[in-house]
C-alpha cells in the first residue's frame, strides 16, 4: 500500500465491540487499511498507541455553541477546541441560539460561523417552535441532521408549540426524513411551580429541583411519543434523567414491533453521577434543565444506560458565564446549564473502571448509538475500511483530578470540578488529523458540516 497520512500502531482497538491489537492506517480522511502492527504501512504521522485503547471517534448530539448569539459564553472555535480536549470528534449544535436555527437564513448564519471556526465535525439541528411548518422542508434540504423541539421554557426562551401544532410539524419532519429530538419537560407544571416558589420565597438550589419534578419529565415524554406515534415520526428524547421518562421510553421501544415511531434517547453525565442531594454542596453550578433528581431516578437511568432504553450518552454543554451562574440572590434568576465537553469522556471512563458499565457498551454509546439514529452510519461511528478515520485514542488508567480552570471552554467552571477520574482522552482524531495530542489542541478550523446520508 502506498503511504498513508496517519497510522496509530501497538493500541488495542475497539473494533465491532472487542478489543484487538492492531494497527490502523488513514490516507484522505478514511481508514484505508487495518491489519497487524508488524506489516503497517509507512506514514507521514505514526502515533505509538502501547498502552492505550483506540475508540471510534465519540459523538456528542447534544451540545450549545453559543454561535451566533452568545459569543461571550461560547463559541464555535471556543466550544469545538472543547471538544477536541475532551475527546469529542463529532458535536451536534442545537437550534436555541439569538437568532434561533429556524429558517434558511438563520442556518445560513450559523453555517458560516461552524465552516469559519469549527475544530472537529459538526451537525446542526433545526426548531421546531410555533409557526415553523413552512420552515421544515427547506431546513432539511439545507442539510439539518434533525430537528429540536422545546417543550419548556429553557435557555433562549423559545416558545413550546401547541400540541396541535406539534402534531403537525411531527408529520412534517417525517416527510423530509428526518428525526425531532425533544426537550421533554411539561411547561404546565413546571410554570405555576415556579411562580409558587419564588412566592414562598425560595432561592436555593433545591428549589430548582422542586420547580422542575420527576412528573413534569413523564408527562413530557408521554406526549412526545403518544405524537410522535401517530406522525410516524422518529423521535429522539433528550436528556433524560427520570426514572418514569426512562420507563416510557422502553415501553415505548418494546411496542415499536406494532408499528409505532422510532424511539431513541439519550442521557448525560450529570444524570448517572449526581443526585438530588448534591444541591446542597454545588448550589447553582448544577442548574440545569431537565433538574438533576433522585437518588432512584440516578440508579434507574443506570438500568436504562445498560438495557439498551438509552442509546447514546450525550453532554448537554451548555456553557453560561460564570457571573451569570452566580447572580443575584435567587437559584431562578441564574441560568441551566453548563459546560460538559471537557468531562463527559473521562467521567464515563472512570464509571468503566468502576465496573458500572462495560467498554463496549460505553462504545456503542457514543459511536454506533448516534451515528444510526441520526443518519451518520457507516461514514461515522465504527472503525472500519471506509468510514472516516475518526478516533479518541484513551488512557484507561491516567488518574487525574478535574480542574476547571484548565477548560478550553469560555466557561470554567464544572459541578465535577475535583473529581477523580480515572481514564481520559489522549488523543482526539478527526478524519485523520489530530486535533488533540496530550492535551494540546490544535484549534486550525478543520470540522465539516455532517449531513444525514
Ligand atoms: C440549555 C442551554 O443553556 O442552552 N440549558 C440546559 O439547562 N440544558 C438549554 C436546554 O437544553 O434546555
Ligand atoms: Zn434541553
Amino acid at each position: 500500500m502506498s503511504s498513508a497520512d496517519l497510522v496509530i500502531k501497538e493500541g488495542r482497538v475497539a473494533i465491532s465491540s472487542s478489543l484487538r491489537s492492531c494497527a490502523i492506517a488513514a490516507k484522505d480522511g478514511k481508514v484505508t487499511w487495518i491489519g497487524a502492527n508488524s506489516s503497517a504501512p509507512s506514514a507521514r504521522r505514526v502515533i505509538d498507541a502501547s498502552g492505550l485503547v483506540v475508540l471510534p471517534g465519540v459523538i456528542d448530539v447534544h451540545v450549545h455553541m453559543r454561535d451566533p448569539g452568545a459569543t461571550y459564553k461560547e463559541d464555535f472555535r471556543s466550544g469545538t477546541a472543547a471538544a477536541a480536549a475532551g475527546g469529542v470528534t463529532t458535536v451536534f449544535d442545537m437550534p436555541n441560539n439569538s437568532p434561533p436555527t429556524m429558517d434558511a437564513d438563520s442556518l445560513g448564519r450559523k453555517v458560516r460561523a461552524a465552516e469559519e471556526k469549527a475544530v472537529v465535525d459538526y451537525a446542526l439541528y433545526g426548531l421546531l417552535t410555533r409557526g415553523s411548518s413552512r420552515e421544515i422542508a427547506p431546513l432539511a434540504e439545507a442539510g439539518v441532521i434533525g430537528f429540536k423541539c422545546y417543550m419548556a421554557e429553557t435557555t433562549g426562551s423559545v416558545a413550546p408549540p401547541s400540541e396541535d401544532e406539534m402534531r403537525e410539524e411531527l408529520a412534517l419532519v417525517r416527510m423530509a426524513g428526518r428525526r425531532v429530538s425533544v426537550h421533554a419537560e411539561d411547561d404546565s407544571i413546571i410554570r405555576p411551580r415556579i411562580s409558587k416558589l419564588r412566592e414562598a420565597g425560595r432561592v436555593d438550589a433545591l428549589a430548582h429541583y422542586e420547580s422542575r419534578p420527576e412528573v413534569a419529565e413523564e408527562r413530557a415524554v408521554s406526549r412526545a411519543i403518544a405524537l410522535a406515534r401517530e406522525a410516524r415520526c422518529d423521535l429522539h428524547i433528550a436528556h433524560l434523567s427520570s426514572a418514569a421518562g426512562a420507563s416510557d421510553v422502553r415501553t415505548a421501544k418494546r411496542s415499536r414491533s406494532r408499528g409505532g415511531a422510532d424511539v431513541t434517547s439519550e442521557t448525560c453525565p450529570q444524570y448517572l453521577l449526581l443526585d438530588r442531594a448534591d444541591y446542597a454542596e454545588k448550589g447553582s453550578i448544577m442548574k440545569v434543565n431537565p433538574s438533576v433528581k433522585r437518588k432512584e431516578d440516578r440508579l434507574a437511568l443506570w438500568r436504562a444506560v445498560r438495557d439498551g432504553t438509552v442509546d447514546m450518552i450525550a453532554t448537554d454543554h451548555a456553557p453560561h458565564s460564570a457571573e451569570e451562574k452566580t447572580a443575584g440572590d435567587s437559584i431562578f434568576d441564574r441560568p441551566s446549564g453548563f459546560p460538559g465537553l471537557e468531562t463527559s469522556v473521562a467521567l464515563m471512563l472512570t464509571c468503566v473502571n468502576r465496573g458500572l458499565l462495560s467498554l463496549s457498551r460505553y462504545v456503542r454509546l457514543t459511536s454506533e448509538g448516534p451515528s444510526k439514529a441520526w443518519g451518520l452510519y457507516p461514514k461515522k461511528g465504527r472503525i472500519a475500511l471506509g468510514s472516516d478515520a475518526d478516533f479518541t485514542i484513551v488512557d484507561m488508567k491516567r488518574e487525574w483530578r478535574i480542574d476547571p480552570a484548565r477548560f478550553v471552554s469560555k466557561a470554567k467552571y464544572s459541578p465535577f470540578e475535583g473529581f477523580e477520574a480515572k481514564g481520559a482522552a489522549v488523543y482526539t482524531i478527526v478524519r485523520g488529523g489530530v486535533v488533540m495530542d496530550n492535551g494540546h489542541v490544535d484549534a486550525r478550523s478543520r470540522g465539516e458540516m455532517q449531513r444525514p446520508l
